[in-house]
């Protein structure tokens, strides 16, 4: 559910995600009115509907409409994943945890030990920043052109990350450490302006990962500049897998196979460039 929804990927990648469990379920794209999420949501669940993932604008509204919410949608303050049982709705956000499990799984970096730099602190930064703590990275620091929302977070955060054993920071650009990190991480919304957001060439080397929460069927202009300064690039398609994933678990209890999805939606983009 979202306004607009014409674009979403998410009913082809859940329709393989059936088809390879042999669960039974009809996943579609349902355009809410942007003045009328609840309404959407209780005609939804009135019609015999068990779940939803939630998108652009209605996250915030998902996370109020929820009578319970998990750890990290709570953390999130966002919610993109519904479901509907017997004692009411339930709020989860899995866009973090899909970002995580595409690093480390489908990338093969390692976040454990790691010095992640956070570029952006809007909805999507901040649901990354929980579940990528619980992989214990050596350090995150959070930078914003927004210097004081990017401090916020990092204060809401800052009991989680001692309880990591991670030295979480946030700031301006200017609270970018000129030497290469190992993960970077755009979460702002720079890519759909074809802006990079800005943040000190050093934090790019040969070793670093620079990661674009966005895709596209053509590289951003974030992943150009990082991989012009030498980095390793990625898009975001796999974070998109990946908390689809994480959603079907959530609903049905199994997991499905993300990675032969990944590739066959990968070779659909490429079709498409
Ligand atoms: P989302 O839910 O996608 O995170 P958001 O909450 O509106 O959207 O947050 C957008 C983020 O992208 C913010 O961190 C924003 O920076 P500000 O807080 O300073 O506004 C960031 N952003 C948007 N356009 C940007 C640009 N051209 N350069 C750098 N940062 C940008």
């Amino acid at each position: 559910m979202g306004n607009p929804i014409a674009h979403s990927k998410s009913p082809v990648i859940h329709s393989r995600f059936a088809l390879q469990t042999g669960e039974r379920v009809e996943y579609r794209r349902v355009l809410a009115p942007i003045d009328g999420f609840e309404a959407a949501v209780r005609a939804f669940i009135a019609a015999g509907g068990r779940g939803l993932n939630v998108t652009v604008p209605f996250k915030l509204e998902a996370y109020a409409l929820a009578d319970r919410l998990s750890p990290r949608a709570a953390a999130a303050g966002a919610v993109n994943t519904l479901r509907f049982d017997a004692d009411g709705i339930y709020g989860d956000n899995t866009d973090g945890v899909g970002l995580v499990r595409d690093i480390e799984t489908n990338l093969k970096v390692e976040l454990s030990g790691a010095s992640v730099l956070l570029l952006g602190a809007g909805g999507a930064a901040r649901g990354a920043i929980l579940p990528m703590l619980e992989r214990g990275p050596r350090s995150l620091t959070i930078v914003n052109r927004t210097a004081e929302k990017a401090q916020a977070l990092a204060q809401q955060f800052a009991q989680a990350a001692r309880e990591a054993g991670c030295v979480l920071s946030g700031g301006g650009p200017d609270a970018v450490t000129p030497a290469p990190y190992d993960v970077i991480v755009n979460a702002t919304a720079g890519s759909l302006a074809a802006a990079v957001p800005e943040c000190d060439d050093g934090a790019f080397g040969t070793g670093t990962l620079a990661y674009d929460m966005m895709y596209g069927a053509q590289p951003t202009v974030f992943m150009r500049h990082a991989q012009a300064l030498g980095a390793r690039i990625s898009d975001g398609l796999g974070m998109l897998v990946e908390q689809a994933a994480e959603s079907f678990w959530v609903w049905r209890g199994v997991r499905p196979a993300s990675g032969p999805v990944l590739a066959e939606l990968r070779a659909l983009l490429a079709a498409s460039a």
